[in-house]
């Protein structure tokens, strides 16, 4: 797909298909006005008789004969006091709805000129153009590499999108908008890719390639021999009971000043959960192939790192195994010594995702980080509280939490934050370790991220629980490429 900005006159831009924005009620956007008189006034009369009511998200594909476009794809965006970034968004993905698989080879999309609730002036242009990019990107993902059949190619081969001139500042924000698309496309490959593939060495063999692409990406891999010698002996707890070995991945993107501290960025990257030991029931197992959402979704951030090269450092670590049960597996019981020194009674075998985050985390020390955000697919719990709409995010930090939730505000990847209180550690209580790897079934998301805190001491630190965000279930099953948007809008923040 070609993607690119254009400020000329719409009537200038050679293309099949025009797309404009009809509000209900309200005073037009000018390009949306500019088409009307290319039109002859007949978005204005179709208005009238009824046909476009303006509704947010509705979509009218209008077949045109002597016009200078083949149709007019008509948005509507609604009331402009009801015009949230939510319901535009709203808008935007019905409108691909429209565009992708309809007839047109090329596109012009006129909407970075309607004007949201709560924007501020200056940069609402550009956060528009990030937005169509990102979702432009986002909307046309498919993952078709293992069905014999491949659907029809699209006719869809080229897409302009309409801007008021031709200023870096837009161009910047538009391209950052694809490149983050792009990052949870590939996101969502690596989470939809079968377990069978997908496994930690696999994974490991990702980043090399993200090293060979990208001048800017080095790779460094941890076999299971040097976590040994390490004492990263959880993340081996975890790892034994499959044939897979498991990693530790490091990736780092160093686009900022030598002396400036990097952000890190930890993932869970368990390939396959089936709860070892604490074997879980069937029904839905194979949806368990998406535990290592955390790292998918850090590998998609460090692509959009690389390819748009913001002057900030950056550190990945990911924590890849599988939860496998057999002869070798960890038992409930079992206690290991973990990197920190500190020991755990391994109570569940499922809850092995804060197990190999606890290592990752003493081991992201040595980078003397800014800050550590973690991701994980980490407890069931967290859908139960916050169902699909909000990742959970625990901090020990107000600040990073406050910034990490604006984040999500300004994305619309959106999180909300679940305490971390002193009162809830006594759950992890162990007769027999310095603690146990569950706290119970209340709060189970915030014993989950308790567990952690203990390894997070030495930095300010942010867990992102994304159980419920980075997937969907039912007919639409696959991953979201959530919370990449979070994430890249976060560090952009921090870029010099
Ligand atoms: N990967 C799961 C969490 C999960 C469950 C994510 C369902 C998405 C959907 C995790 O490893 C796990 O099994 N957690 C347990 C923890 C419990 C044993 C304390 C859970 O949530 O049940
Ligand atoms: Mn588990
Ligand atoms: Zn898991």
């Amino acid at each position: 797909m070609n993607f690119s900005l254009s400020s000329k006159a719409i009537t200038a831009t050679k293309t099949d298909c025009l797309v404009i924005a009809v509000p209900e009620k309200g005073e037009w956007p000018e390009t949306t006005k500019a088409a009307d008189e290319a039109l002859g006034g007949l978005i204005k009369q179709l208005e009238k008789a009824g046909d476009l009511t303006g509704k947010n998200a509705s979509v009218n594909t209008l077949p045109l004969v002597d016009q200078p476009w083949q149709r007019v794809v008509v948005v509507g965006t609604g009331k402009d006091s009801d015009r949230t970034p939510a319901n535009f968004r709203k808008a935007l993905i019905a409108m691909m709805g429209a565009l992708k698989d309809g007839p047109s080879k090329s596109a012009l999309i006129c909407l970075a000129d309607t004007s949201l609730q709560g924007e501020d002036a200056v940069s609402s242009e550009e956060a528009r153009l990030n937005l169509i990019g990102r979702i432009l990107e986002d909307q046309l993902y498919t993952f078709t590499e293992f069905k014999s059949e491949k659907p029809a190619a699209r006719k869809l081969k080229k897409v302009v999108v309409q801007a008021s001139g031709s200023a870096k500042a837009l161009k910047d924000a538009f391209n950052q908008g694809l490149a983050t698309g792009r990052g949870m496309n590939y996101t969502k490959d690596l989470g939809n890719t079968p377990p069978n593939i997908c496994h930690p060495v696999w994974l490991a063999e990702q980043a090399k390639n993200m090293a060979k692409e990208y001048d800017c990406i080095k790779t460094e891999v941890l076999d299971e021999k040097q976590m040994e010698k390490l004492g990263m002996n959880t993340i081996l707890a975890v790892g034994k009971g499959s044939k897979q070995p498991p990693r530790l991945i490091v990736m780092e993107y160093r686009g900022g000043k030598a002396k400036d501290k990097p952000y890190v960025l930890v993932g869970k990257g368990i390939t396959f959960d089936t709860g070892g030991i604490s074997l879980k029931p069937g029904e839905g197992m194979d949806e368990m192939k998406y535990d290592m959402g955390g790292s998918a979704s850090v590998f998609g951030t460090m692509k959009v790192l690389a390819e748009t090269k913001p002057k900030i450092n950056v550190v990945a670590v990911i924590a890849a195994a599988e939860n496998m049960p057999d002869g070798g597996a960890s038992r409930p019981g079992d206690i290991v010594t973990t990197l920190s020194g500190m020991t755990v009674e391994i109570l569940n075998t499922d809850a092995e995702g804060r197990l190999v985050l606890c290592d990752a985390l003493t081991y992201v020390k040595k980078f003397d980080p800014e800050a550590v955000v973690d991701m994980a697919t980490l407890t069931g719990a967290c859908i139960i509280a916050l169902g699909n709409q909000a990742t959970g995010l625990l901090s020990n930090n107000d600040e990073l939490a406050h910034e990490l939730l604006a984040a999500g505000e300004r994305t619309g990847d959106r999180a909300w934050r679940l305490p971390l209180w002193d009162e809830y550690q006594s759950q992890l209580d162990s007769n027999f370790a310095d603690m146990a790897n569950i706290g119970g079934r209340p709060a189970g998301t915030i014993t989950a991220a308790c567990f952690l805190s203990r390894f997070a001491k030495d930095y300010r630190w942010a867990h992102l629980d994304i159980a419920g965000t980075a997937w969907n279930s039912g007919k639409a099953k696959g991953a979201t490429g959530r919370p990449v948007p979070l994430l890249v809008d976060y560090l952009m923040t921090h870029a010099g």
